[in-house]
């Protein structure tokens, strides 16, 4: 039996555990595997942390260490001590991390430095741009993993040519949960989700319109009111309707600087994964910043304009299916008033069952 110590904090780490921290309790993991699960805090609403919990299942936390709401390097070195506290209760034989979080990186530096094995999922993403927070905690993590769990090809290239050679292609696993909740919300019918849409305060308008899904929350683009500004510049040229379930970051950003949302655009509160998967197959587009978002546009077959300069998801670029409009409000503008679907979708991503097959590893 290996016992597996998991350290989550943030909204898509929730996401990305839900099928793991499920399948190990399954007769076929039971006997092999034990999970602990820390969360950090770093994320601590109700929809931004608790509903992902009860929506999806997730085993309540073994532990809450309530660190979030600080400035990175408090955040993560206040990880560090508490996460190195419970490790060195545990005594687990694998740390697993997930993505690129502050939390994804005093899990990994706290094991580390304990010399306990760690398992990094997610490995090997790269936007090459070094001041990105999320990018000086992957390459961190990646380099001190002994197993890095790749999505891509591509990731697995990354890792290489940073000398990195025990990658593991897997899949990716946010392909194995939006595989999942679409189908379970494809099952549902009108009454349902009516019922589902109701609950997050839909606009009543847009039942019978066809609009875009919104969202908007990475750090180069809300702690720069310039660019903040050209994002809801842009989106204000789009002759179609929005919806955007707003980030409590980028909330508390356009009150500080009196930003008025553009009327094409209605604003509701972070949703659930059950709510945002059905909100994804309803929109025509997705407008975002988010690297889960982006993927799941893909997913969805529905096209996508990602408010950033670069991605780490270039596959979603191949073939014309995302497109990086920056913070230019005539970007944004013109790829919406030009939205196509590339006839070709390949399989980037794995079929499904990239759990599975990272358990299968860890197990062996
Ligand atoms: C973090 C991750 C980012 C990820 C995102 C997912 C890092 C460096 N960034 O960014 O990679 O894409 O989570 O959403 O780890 N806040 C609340 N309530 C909450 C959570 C946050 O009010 O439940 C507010 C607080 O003011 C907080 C701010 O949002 O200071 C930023 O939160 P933080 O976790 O630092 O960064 P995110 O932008 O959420
Ligand atoms: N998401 C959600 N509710 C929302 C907005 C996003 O469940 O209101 C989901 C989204 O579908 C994706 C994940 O959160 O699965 C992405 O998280 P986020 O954009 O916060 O972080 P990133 O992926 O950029 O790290």
């Amino acid at each position: 039996m290996k016992k597996i110590v998991t350290i989550i904090g943030a909204r898509p780490q929730f996401i990305k555990a839900s099928v793991l921290s499920r399948m190990v309790l399954t007769a076929k993991w039971k006997d092999l595997f034990s999970e602990i699960i820390v969360h950090t805090g770093q994320h601590y609403d109700h929809g931004m942390s608790e509903v992902f919990f009860t929506e999806m299942g997730i085993p309540t936390p073994d532990y809450n260490l309530n660190i979030g709401g600080s400035t990175h390097g408090k955040m993560t070195g206040e990880m560090l001590i508490k996460i190195e506290e419970v490790l060195l209760s545990e005594k687990p034989d694998i740390v697993l991390v997930y993505g690129d979080t502050n939390s994804t990186l005093a899990g990994a530096l706290a094991a580390s430095k304990l010399d306990i094995p760690i398992a990094h999922i997610e490995a090997g993403l790269r936007s090459f741009w070094k001041k990105m927070p999320e990018e000086q905690n992957r390459v961190l993590t990646d380099h001190l993993s002994t197993w890095l769990f790749c999505p891509t090809q591509t990731a697995v290239e990354n890792l290489l040519n940073e000398g990195i050679k025990e990658a593991h292609l897997v899949g990716d696993v946010m392909y194995d949960v939006s595989k999942k909740y679409s189908e379970l919300v494809s099952q549902k019918d009108n009454n349902e989700r009516g019922k589902l849409l109701n609950s997050i305060k839909f606009p009543e308008q847009l039942k019978d319109e066809s609009f875009f899904l919104l969202t908007i929350h990475r750090a180069e683009n809300t702690e720069d009111p310039a660019k903040l500004r050209d994002i809801f510049k842009g989106l204000s040229q789009i002759k179609m309707n929005g919806i955007l379930p707003l980030h409590p970051r980028t909330l508390k950003k356009i009150e500080e600087l009196n930003i008025s949302i553009p009327s094409n655009i209605s604003v509701i509160n972070p949703v659930g994964y059950i709510e945002i998967v059905l909100l994804q197959m309803m929109s025509t587009f997705i407008i975002t910043d988010s690297g889960g978002l982006q993927k799941e546009a893909y997913f969805m077959n529905k096209p996508c304009i990602t408010l950033r300069e670069q991605t780490e998801w270039v596959e979603t670029m191949e073939l014309g299916w995302n497109k990086l409009a920056g913070t230019n409000p005539d970007l944004i503008m013109q790829f919406a008033q030009s939205i196509e679907l590339p006839e070709k979708h390949p399989d980037y991503y794995g079929d499904g069952k990239t759990v599975e097959r990272i358990l299968k590893i860890l197990a062996s």
